[in-house]
């Protein structure tokens, strides 16, 4: 990417990483030296910068807090064996980002300045990508509104900020997961599809519930009639059934994601039948019973591909098959991994350097 973009940056003189275990990754809590700021005032965009990782004031009236006018991205970015840093399909997340800001009534921001922010963050930044096999560099970009006032309209500023942490897996073992058939994560029409806060502050209590039984995260169903598969806790859900890769389809309740988008890309290219349809609790509980049930994982950014162990279905829980080193979702994993990491070409040109 070439640098257009004057982005003041001020450096940090009190780095952090020395006291970063690369052994030691956990999700989200040891950020990296720097962050990227730009302010949207008077219907522009302006003062882009990078500055220390830090905290900010904001107005305690502003309606990212009162009313959710608050969206964000999960996004990441790998060291090859040369030790060349590259972003993972980051015009996809762009993309995205804006598809939400829409949905929130919040201004667009304009490609150069997402990548341009993002690509000279990271350059400044380049020594928190870590190297380790499963380790990445994760990148939370994210806007939010700043006008301090009480009226409930869309706020006239924003903030967006792009903030990065070095993180090693998300789940270290196979996830147990329950249907959820009480609760809903989105309707149609809702904005499920887009990547707001509120759809996440309001995962949080069906999470815990399950959690306290045992379970690490919930299948969501629709919010109609419970039947149809929705999304596996933050990350889409796949399925193999008798050779068939079978994911929901896309739709306003579901987001748009693009490890999702890619695992099925992979299965395309090995000439696996994929199927983007209705797929329903009933028919998956089937297929179990029939052996026909081969996988199911969550794919997600921060996961990558997350395989559930046990499912809980209307009180009872079934245990689904191992994946063996043949399973597709061992095969995908393996396959996103050499991609990112340049041990294999990159023939969708996802990366981006
Ligand atoms: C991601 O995979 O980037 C997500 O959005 C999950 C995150 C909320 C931890």
């Amino acid at each position: 990417m070439l640098d257009t973009l004057t982005i003041r940056t001020q450096r940090t003189t009190a780095s952090r990483l020395q006291q970063l275990d690369p052994e030691r990754l956990e999700f989200g809590k040891t950020f990296s030296d720097h962050m990227f700021v730009v302010d949207y005032r008077d219907g522009e965009w302006q003062d882009a910068q990078i500055v220390p990782y830090g905290d900010m004031p904001v107005s305690p009236a502003n309606s990212a807090l009162h009313y959710g006018q608050s969206i964000f991205e999960g996004m990441k970015a790998y060291k090859n064996t040369d030790g060349d840093i590259a972003l993972f399909r980051p015009y996809d997340n762009f993309r995205r980002f804006n598809a939400s800001a829409e949905r929130m009534c919040m201004p667009l921001i304009p490609e150069e300045l997402f990548m341009q922010g993002l690509s000279q963050l990271i350059r400044v930044d380049n020594a928190w990508v870590p190297d380790a096999a499963g380790s990445a560099l994760y990148i939370r970009p994210f806007m939010f509104a700043t006008d301090g006032f009480l009226g409930v309209r869309p706020s006239e500023s924003y903030r967006f900020v792009i903030i990065t942490c070095p993180v090693g897996l998300y789940y270290n073992k196979p996830l147990r997961v329950r249907f959820e058939e009480r609760y809903v994560r989105s309707a149609e029409g809702g904005a499920g599809y887009a990547k707001n806060a509120g759809n996440y502050g309001a995962a949080m209590y069906p999470t815990k519930l399950a959690q306290q039984e045992g379970y690490n995260q919930l299948i969501w169903t629709d919010a109609s009639e419970h039947r149809y598969v929705e999304e596996s806790g933050t990350m889409n859900a796949i399925f193999v059934v008798d050779g068939k890769v079978v994911t929901p389809a896309l739709s306003t309740s579901i987001l748009d994601g693009v490890t999702r988008r890619s695992v099925l890309d992979l299965a395309r290219d090995w000439g696996m039948p994929v199927e983007e349809r209705k797929v329903s609790a009933v028919e998956l509980m089937e297929a179990l019973a029939a052996g026909k049930l081969e996988e199911a994982f969550g794919v997600g950014t921060a996961a990558t591909i997350a395989p559930i162990a046990v499912v809980g279905y209307q009180g009872q829980d079934y245990e689904l098959p191992t994946p063996g080193t043949n399973s597709f979702s061992t095969r995908a994993t393996t396959a996103l991994h050499a991609i990112r990491t340049g041990q294999a070409p990159d023939t969708h040109n996802w990366m981006v350097a």
